[in-house]
């Protein structure tokens, strides 16, 4: 097995490559004057079980044309089987046509991934299921809920919590949270009822006097988070926390969540944490470089991936 990195999260590639007890692979990726990538693999790839780790995080383009570059240098060294292992998979949020003559980027993207090369994905918490679809190659998609699982267990002890999905479309996540760790669900149903007029904020469920947990898969402009957690206290709520798979915090997110009544927002280190994270009062990372380190090791060993998660 060869372990390469790519620049987008140089810690996290260190701390699997760590785990895995083997070294990242010798490559250099340089720059053209003219910002043109280029990639030399400096050892013998040669008939290898190559795993390539890159998030396709900020700058989103310049971390997915490396990452292709790098696949095709090691297709055309004659690597046996290449793994694109992507912790954040950027573009995702574009999944489908969101009116008339727009892209279906995360298609898109899947068609570049393939067509340079790679045989497989390894990915975590995919903004939408169906995305693995597609993807005509095989694609392991982890979760970060036994991670966040444990956290919670020890962050909130016998606590009464309500895990809360943010919005419609994250129920499946929030839920498969909650069923682990036998917690009540709360939902929060947003509702523009005309152009201008501003967003009312149901919630279904209970969550007056509890501690409610947020969970989502992308934190980008902080913005969701933080209507939620003024809509949870103000419906009740006895602390707001949240969990996030992939802190994206662009723009003022970070000063925005700082002053938010979000006791603590907890995501994973699938993209690196910026000065303004990592000094950051209420934003707090997790490490999940021994789950994909672990799954590199059984997609290595043609092992089940799934049952890391039963
Ligand atoms: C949306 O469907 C996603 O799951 C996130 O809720 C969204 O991307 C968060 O974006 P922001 O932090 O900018 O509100």
């Amino acid at each position: 097995m060869k372990v390469l990195a790519g620049n987008s999260n140089r810690p996290l590639a260190e701390a699997i490559s760590t785990c895995l007890g083997v070294p990242l692979a010798k490559a250099s990726v340089r720059r053209f004057s003219d910002m043109e990538v280029f990639v030399e693999i400096n050892e013998n790839v040669r008939g290898e079980d190559v795993f390539v780790i890159q998030s396709t995080s900020f700058p989103a383009n310049d971390n997915l044309m490396e990452l292709l570059v790098t696949i095709d240098a090691l297709r055309r060294g004659s690597a046996r089987r290449i793994t694109a292992v992507i912790p954040y998979f950027g573009y995702a949020r574009q999944d489908r046509k969101t009116g008339p003559r727009t892209p279906i980027s995360a298609k898109l993207v899947a068609n570049l991934i393939t067509q340079a090369g790679a045989n497989r994905v390894l990915t975590m918490d995919l903004h939408a299921g169906q995305i693995q679809g597609f993807f005509d190659i095989p694609l392991d998609n982890l979760m970060a809920a036994p991670v966040f699982e444990k956290d919670i267990r020890n962050a909130f002890g016998d606590d009464e919590i309500t895990i809360v999905s943010p919005d419609v479309g994250g129920v499946v996540r929030a839920r498969a949270l909650a069923k682990r760790l036998d917690a009540d669900l709360a939902i929060i149903d947003k509702r523009r009822e005309r152009a201008g007029v501003s967003e009312v904020m149901n919630i279904i469920g209970e969550v007056q006097g509890t501690r409610c947990i947020l969970v989502d898969d992308i934190v980008d402009s902080g913005g969701t988070l933080c209507n939620a957690a003024v809509a949870l206290m103000e419906a009740g709520a006895k602390s707001v926390g949240a969990f996030v798979t992939h802190g994206v915090l662009s723009g003022g997110a970070v000063a925005r969540i700082a002053v938010a009544p979000i006791e603590m927002l907890v995501s994973t280190d699938s993209i690196q944490a910026t000065e303004a994270v990592r000094v950051s009062r209420n934003i707090r990372q997790l490490t999940i470089a021994p789950l994909i380190a672990e799954a590199i090791m059984r997609i290595s060993e043609e092992r089940s991936v799934s049952s890391l998660f039963s």
